[in-house]
């Protein structure tokens, strides 16, 4: 059945919310030279609304492309995504790029945040793409507040420290309220106590304020944050853990391919 917008709000009503976010079998190849490259093989994955999921798996495992598909940033050669409900799969790539800014959020470990460009006007620049401004406004004092940048909003990203520009990064995630984050390593630029500071103020948000995040990361502490690990190893789900059922050292093993 086709997901209309009424459709899922009929469910949402109903108490039976879609997934934030479903992948259904995803493959992916890469041609390099005259290799063909199998980097996703099959992958599923189902993220509640509210849900915080870690990615892990060794180098070339899949971790980055799994969230450029994810974030509707490139296209699967087989298998679909579907975010809040929708099937993106056939979508053209003005209806991709909107529901991209509409509907994800993105943190990197290099935060790239636009140089001349203060914090407030990096953290608005999704609101502001898709007309949304004021809203955006609005929104960025509470989570300024929230990410404890609020006297900050004014500095460029040169002005400010490392985890203060990643939570700049993450005000610019957040600032269209979208179903879903996807973050690659945020932690992995760093040192380990701003790290700590940062995945804190991402599982607060999803305890606290339901927020959804699915964070790749090499870390098995940042891991443990999340309420579930999904490990890849080859392009495939290797497994999942349950964190509060588990412990770091046993993640530790699991992510070294124990
Ligand atoms: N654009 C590309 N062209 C060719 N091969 C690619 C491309 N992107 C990824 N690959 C290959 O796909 C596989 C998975 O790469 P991916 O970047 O997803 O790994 P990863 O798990 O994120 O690794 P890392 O932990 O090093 O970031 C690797 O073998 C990689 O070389
Ligand atoms: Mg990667």
């Amino acid at each position: 059945m086709a997901d209309t917008a009424t459709n899922i709000e009929a469910r949402a009503a109903a108490g039976d919310e879609p997934s934030a976010l479903v992948a259904v079998t995803l493959h992916k190849r890469y041609l390099l030279g005259s290799q063909t490259v199998h980097a996703l093989r099959g992958v599923s994955l189902t993220v509640r609304r509210g849900e915080f999921v870690a990615v892990m798996g060794a180098s070339g495992s899949g971790k980055s492309t799994l969230l450029h598909l994810l974030g509707l940033l490139e296209a699967p050669d087989e298998g679909r995504v579907e975010i809040g409900g929708r099937d993106t799969s056939g979508l053209d790539d003005d209806a991709l790029t909107e529901l991209r800014r509409r509907s994800l959020g993105f943190l990197f470990q290099t935060f790239e945040l636009i140089p001349n460009l203060s914090a407030r006007e990096n953290a608005l620049l999704p609101a502001d793409m898709t007309g949304d401004g004021e809203a955006g406004r609005a929104r960025l004092t509470h989570l300024a507040e929230v990410l404890g940048i609020a006297d900050r909003l004014d500095h460029r990203p040169d002005q400010l420290s490392g985890g203060q520009r990643q939570r700049v990064a993450l005000a610019r995630a957040l600032i269209n309220d979208p179903i879903v984050v996807l973050a690659d390593e945020p932690t992995g630029n760093l040192d380990s106590r701003t790290g700590r500071e940062v995945l804190a103020l991402l599982s607060g948000g999803v305890r606290d304020l339901g927020w959804t995040v699915v964070m790749v990361t090499h870390d098995a502490s940042a891991a443990m944050e999340a309420d579930r690990i999904v490990f890849l190893r080859d392009g495939e789900v290797a497994g999942t853990l349950d964190t509060h059922e588990t412990d770091v050292q046993a993640v530790m093993e699991r992510a070294l391919g124990g």
